[in-house]
């Protein structure tokens, strides 16, 4: 680890306003992502979160409630911790804004400020909402309200708070004074505001029409850190809040030592509060002669088909819900997966549980599966590198190089979910590697145990590969893998990860599926019903002037997923002696051999060789049977009845043999 390989990742503090749902934890979740992934890339890491506990909501809310603020915030921060280790956040440093350090360094910051005349006392007059602890001119306000006389009453602020009057003296910050700076920062330091979009709002939206003083203490209320030279004024909270992310690290304090190594850093949070990151926070630093964060990054919202989580709509899901049913890296994989970072991204319970049963139990459960009982059942659970390679092994290491690559590009962007992707890809091109490779054909000659060997290693090596990628987003499941291919390791460094890995004469484990294949429909339904708070949810709507004309009763779609349907092409036909409804196929359905189908159709293609060349669907994985003593069918034709006749289902000659048809 080198001095200044150094990583400092925050996530906004929180309200304590009410129990967090899974929208909230999605910042904390993605700041947990980069925290291990970097500390796996040998960075020295420090990940900050925590609690923003002052301020008039704050103090309201209390009240309300028949607290001090103490004794409201106390449990709610025990609470905040206990949902965190439930998500498993490695945080290094979980700060309240009422611990004392923190206090005591932002009084001094303003006092710093003040004796710079970076701050003056003044007179605020002007609309306020509390439960955005935000100042508005009336033209920033969505609506206003007006009395008979035309005079404004009232309002709502762009997040739909309303907003109330206030007339006070405060002291101002000559955020004016910075504009320039800060446009010209803008200019120097491309990278500072993630995604782009995010700067041209602050600069067309906020800078060019002109930066406000803006107010910075307010005397109608107690709940806040007051000025050491004026006490009947307590510090504005976004004052307060801002500091958290360097008083954290000991700025202004007696052991600043984490400070020095760590600061500037990165700033993640959610869009709305862009604004005061890249606004007021690095004129902030700069006035008190500090650098400014390295980068903000304002993610999306995660929000339901509806809009935002709310109570009131009955839509909101709490991740100790999901992660109870369905376990937690099922849950921290959807939102990294999901939803692209920087945007927007709708929860919907369909998509949750088909990435579970996609993604999870088919794509990467299937391989570590079949990987495990091949390497069981072919080579006593020893994984072996050996020489004979086949010939689609440089193809698959290439994918391995590219995949470790492109990953490394998109963690460094903060594209989770396209870095998850390529995790899949992988994980898809292993999955093929075994149809390719057919490691139960190599079974069954002794001349090619060497290959098969090979074989059994680059399906390990890979696995082994995606687990040490995963390790930042799910690492129970990583765990998990690393087990069933016999490593004691716990974890890899990601720093070091490359192919050809000496396995060293592990056995393999012979474990449980690691993500068991859920039932849609139930599935739904159950987090349906908890969204609403536990209330059976109406079905969906169904046109009942429909009536299906089926001959067998309705199945589920989990139950037609299992069947595979191939296109397979004629080869040869043959009518079979002794019987006169049989004709014997020869089939390429895309296996390593032509298979064998005996179909009773017959008596509907007197001139069967016409069928010759055609290409025809059938279902490929239907159990091998015995007929007419001798022959083994395998599979099934697809045909149409229609009166007294019968025809084949064919396909277009140019879709080729093997195709999967779904
Ligand atoms: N206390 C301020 C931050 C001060 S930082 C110096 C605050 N707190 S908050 O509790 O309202 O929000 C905390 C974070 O949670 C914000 O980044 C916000 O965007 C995020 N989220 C809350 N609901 C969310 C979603 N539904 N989706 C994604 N993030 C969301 O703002």
């Amino acid at each position: 680890m080198t001095e200044n390989k150094t990583f400092y990742i925050t996530t906004p503090i929180y309200y304590p306003s009410g129990k967090l749902h899974l929208g909230s934890s999605y910042t904390t979740i993605a700041c947990d992502v980069l925290a291990r992934y970097k500390r796996l890339m040998g960075f020295d890491t420090f990940y900050l979160t925590g609690l923003d506990e002052h301020g008039m909501k704050i103090q309201r809310k209390a009240e309300e409630l028949g607290l001090t603020p103490k004794e409201y915030l106390d449990p709610m921060a025990e609470d905040v911790k206990a949902l965190w280790k439930k998500l498993d956040i490695s945080y290094d440093k979980f700060i309240r804004t009422t611990d004392t350090y923190h206090e005591e360094a932002v009084a001094k910051a303003f006092e710093q400020l003040l004796a710079q005349d970076d701050i003056y006392l003044g007179k605020y007059a002007g609309w306020y909402s509390v439960s955005d602890e935000e100042f508005f001119t009336e033209t920033q306000l969505e609506e206003v309200y007006r009395d008979e006389n035309g005079v404004i009453t009232g309002g709502i602020a762009p997040s739909g708070h309303e907003v109330e009057w206030v007339e006070e003296e405060t002291y101002f910050f000559r955020m004016g004074k910075y504009a320039d700076w800060l446009l010209d920062y803008y200019e120097t330091h491309p990278d500072f505001i993630q995604p782009e979009i995010r700067k041209n709002e602050m600069i067309n939206n906020f800078i060019k029409p002109g930066l406000e003083d803006l107010a910075l203490t307010r005397t109608s209320f107690t709940w806040g850190i007051p000025v050491p030279s004026n006490p009947k004024h307590v510090v504005y909270v976004w004052f307060d809040a801002l500091l958290n992310y360097i008083t954290a690290l000991g700025y202004n304090s007696e052991d600043d030592s984490n400070f020095k190594k760590f600061w500037p850093g990165i700033n993640m949070v959610g869009k709305e509060i862009v604004r005061f990151h890249t606004i007021y926070w690095p004129i902030m630093l700069h006035a008190l002669g500090l650098p400014a964060p390295k980068k903000v990054f304002g993610h999306g919202w995660l929000l339901m088909k509806d809009g935002k989580m709310s109570k009131s709509k009955g839509n909101v899901v709490y991740p100790e819900m999901l992660i109870e049913r369905y376990g937690l890296d099922a849950v921290r994989y959807y939102l990294m997966r999901a939803i692209s970072f920087g945007q927007d991204g709708i929860f919907t319970p369909e998509d949750f549980v088909g990435r579970i049963n996609f993604d999870l139990a088919n794509d990467l459960g299937n391989l570590l599966n079949r990987t495990v009982s091949m390497i069981n059942k072919y080579n006593d659970g020893r994984i072996e590198a050996t020489t004979a390679t086949t010939e689609f092994d440089g193809s698959l290491e290439e994918v391995v190089t590219d995949t470790v690559a492109h990953f490394h590009e998109a963690m460094d962007k903060f594209e989770f979910n396209v870095a998850l992707a390529d995790v899949w890809t992988l994980i898809a091109r292993t999955n093929k590697y075994i149809d390719e490779t057919a490691p139960w054909v190599l079974a069954k000659s002794a001349d090619d145990k060497a290959k098969l060997n090979n074989v059994l290693y680059h399906l390990a090596e890979n696995l082994r590969v995606v687990a040490t990628l995963l390790q930042p987003f799910m690492r129970a499941t990583s765990g998990k893998i690393f087990t069933q291919l016999g490593l004691s390791e716990t974890s890899f460094s990601i720093e070091e990860l490359a192919f050809g890995y000496d396995f060293v004469n592990p056995v393999v484990a012979k474990g449980e599926p690691i993500f068991p294949r859920l039932d849609v429909e139930e599935e739904v339904a159950y987090i349906k019903e908890q969204m609403s708070g536990g209330k059976t949810v109406e079905k969906e709507w169904i046109p009942e002037d429909v009536e299906l004309n089926l001959t067998l009763p309705e199945i589920k779609f989990d139950d037609f997923e299992k069947i595979e349907l191939k296109v397979a092409e004629v080869l040869e036909v043959e009518r079979v002696e002794g019987s006169d409804k049989l004709l014997r196929f020869k089939l390429d359905a895309g296996d390593s051999e032509p298979r064998q189908i005996l179909s009773g159709i017959a008596q509907f293609y007197p001139n069967e060789q016409e069928l010759v060349g055609k290409k025809l669907q059938i279902v490929a994985n239907l159990k091998p049977r015995k007929m007419m003593k001798k022959y083994v069918s395998q599979g099934m034709i697809l045909s149409a009845e229609f009166g007294n006749e019968l025809r084949v289902l064919t396909v277009d000659k140019d879709i080729p043999a093997g195709s999967l048809i779904g």
